[in-house]
């Protein structure tokens, strides 16, 4: 079993019978998603899942997981998602896979979080990612020149040869962040950035997760946050 897998199927155990569950994106929630169905079939486990994008709503859908709309489930018992970057202060950046708006929405939604990764997303630092921040495709340049007077570097995300699209169908801009005059207060960073007319959500998720689940040469490692803010 690879890294990823191992953190997925270890967070399925989470997953109790009646709860409403929020899935995560990418390709370590795709092994969470893949027990997920596995323990419907074998267990008779039944849930009830909010998907944060159209690619884990595919999939579920393709393992018979029944699904709700977000609008239809507000309060959710469990999310459980992957994440690019974690500090030991629990600091997060997603939107790697371009879902963070859904992402964060959901998150949001949930009395408990859980983040499945695999041991390299577990950095002293964040920064090398990078930050994903979701923009409205009409007057985006107007975001890019406010981040880069403020320090930032930015690049329009692409995907095969033409601008990649979310599934809200807006834009992603991938900044980096390292030499703003924020230095490493993300707080107010997030609250810079957020502030600007364009911009819908930002990938920095800091401090909303309750557990981190992540898996490398030496097995499963379970962290749980004992100051969520
Ligand atoms: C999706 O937008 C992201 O936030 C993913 O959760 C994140 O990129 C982790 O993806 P992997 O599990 O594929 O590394």
């Amino acid at each position: 079993m690879n890294a990823k897998q191992m953190a997925g199927y270890e967070a399925a155990k989470y997953v109790k019978d009646g709860m409403l569950v929020g899935i995560g994106t990418g390709s370590t929630a795709y092994y969470l998603i893949e027990k997920l169905g596995q323990r419907m079939k074998e267990e008779g486990l039944h849930i009830q899942c909010v998907s944060t994008s159209d690619a884990s709503t595919e999939q579920a859908k393709s393992l018979g997981i029944p699904l709700l709309d977000t609008n239809d489930a507000p309060v959710l018992d469990i999310c459980i998602d992957g994440v690019d970057e974690v500090d030991p202060a629990f600091n997060g950046i997603k939107g790697g896979g371009g879902a963070l708006f859904r992402e964060k929405i959901v998150a949001m939604s949930a009395k408990y979080n859980i983040w499945i990764c695999d041991d390299s997303k577990r950095v002293e630092t964040i920064g090398a990612f990078g930050l994903p921040i979701e923009v409205l495709p009409f007057g985006y340049k107007h975001v890019v020149r406010k981040l880069e007077e403020a320090g930032f570097t930015s690049r329009l995300r692409m995907k095969d040869g033409a601008i990649y699209e979310t599934n809200n169908h807006n834009y992603i801009l991938d900044t980096g962040y390292t030499n703003t005059r924020f230095g490493t207060d993300y707080k107010a960073m997030e609250a810079f950035v957020s502030g600007l007319l364009g911009v819908l959500e930002t990938g920095f998720f800091l401090n909303t997760t309750d557990l981190i689940i992540s898996a490398g040469e030496n097995g499963v490692t379970t962290i749980e946050n004992k100051n969520k803010a």
